[in-house]
């Protein structure tokens, strides 16, 4: 990951809390967080146990985000001064259980305002989705402010969510900053149950030697972004100053758009045996109503934002790190 070598200057230390650090994109940003600020200064925190590649590289909380005394308890106790939360239910495991998912997704972002205001933390970090576009936003190159009437539970909750962060910070002066990431792809940790899992899975299948059912149609583009990038972008975001931040819902970011069609053909490249069936079930019509590319040029004035991974460069990647042993069935 190509971070400037070192905290910029008006990078102010201070300690770190990750919420939902054990999840797919929380384990990686503690990693990288860790790797910028020291292992002591970035607390790791989840209601499940401590992933096993953040065991040994610094404190590890188990929380429930969802009792927001804990988390005040915990904010004063080790004088949190900037969280990053990543606690949600996904797109797809949203519509399996919509309550529950707008419960989450809304009180553990409430909470960590709250505790933020409450408690003097200087900055918040909570990420956004392409699902808060609906069906009626440009499909090509959508816009920043393109109009939203989201189809799933989850993008609702994220629409909801980005006001509350925009809310925030005018009524109350806390330094929230959000991005509407695209589906991400990585080799480390397993996705959570969104509708560009098929992403991930596409490559385990691959190296596993079997052919992969895709629960998309062969054509559907969607973006999405290589976690790297994702990664450096948010600590990109959160370190620039707050001046250049004229968004205060979530910026728009683009990596890179592709069909199922197009990322099998570049593994197969690589893996020529590899073979694909296209069974589309519910998720085709989540996929259906979002966008297919984000214009994301708002980013990159602000804070300078830019993808580094192609489709050629992520897939030989994922290639190289997922090793045959660790590769996961679809079919699990
Ligand atoms: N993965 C993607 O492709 C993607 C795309 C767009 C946006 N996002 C957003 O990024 C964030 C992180 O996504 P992810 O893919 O890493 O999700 P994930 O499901 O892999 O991780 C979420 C983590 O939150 C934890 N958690 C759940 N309930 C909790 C609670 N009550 N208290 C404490 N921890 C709890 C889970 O144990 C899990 O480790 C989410 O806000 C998600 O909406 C992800």
């Amino acid at each position: 990951m190509n971070l400037a070598s070192s905290p910029a200057k008006n990078v102010i230390l201070n300690k770190i809390l990750v919420i939902g650090a054990s999840g797919q994109i929380g384990t990686e940003l503690t990693l990288a967080l860790r790797q910028r600020y020291g292992g002591e200064m970035v607390i790791a925190a989840d209601l499940k146990r401590e992933a096993d590649l953040l065991k040994g590289t610094g404190p590890f909380l188990p929380l429930d985000i969802m009792d927001k005394e804990i988390l005040r308890v915990q904010v004063r106790r080790h004088e949190i001064r900037t969280i990053y939360l990543l606690v949600a239910m996904l797109s797809a495991a949203g519509e399996k259980n919509p309550m529950l998912a707008w419960h989450l997704n809304m009180q553990s972002l409430i909470h960590t305002l709250e505790v933020a205001r409450e408690e003097g933390v200087k900055k918040v970090f909570w990420p956004s989705s392409i699902a808060v576009f609906g069906s009626n936003a440009p499909k090509e190159n959508c816009p920043q402010e393109a109009y939203s009437a989201p189809s799933t539970v989850y993008g609702i909750s994220k629409l909801a969510g980005e006001q509350w962060c925009h809310y925030y910070f005018y009524r109350y002066g806390v330094d929230v900053r959000s991005i509407r990431y695209p589906g991400l792809i990585s080799y480390k940790t397993l996705p959570g149950g969104g509708t560009t899992d098929y992403a991930i899975e596409i490559f385990h299948s691959a190296i596993r030697g079997e052919t992969y059912s895709c629960f998309l149609k062969g054509d559907k583009r969607l973006p999405m972004m290589y976690m790297d990038d994702a990664v450096r972008a948010t600590i990109e975001l959160m370190e620039a100053p707050e001046s250049a931040i004229s968004v205060r819902t979530a910026y728009n970011l683009a990596g890179i758009s592709f069909t199922p069609i197009e990322i099998a053909k570049e593994i197969k490249n690589l893996i020529p045996e590899f073979s694909v069936v296209y069974e589309p079930d519910f998720r085709q019509a989540i996929a259906d109503s979002w966008p297919e590319s984000i214009d994301d040029r708002v980013a990159t004035r602000d804070w300078g934002w830019k993808p580094e991974f192609s489709l050629k460069k992520m897939t030989e990647e994922m290639i190289r790190h997922i090793s045959p042993g660790l590769a996961v069935s679809s079919k699990r």
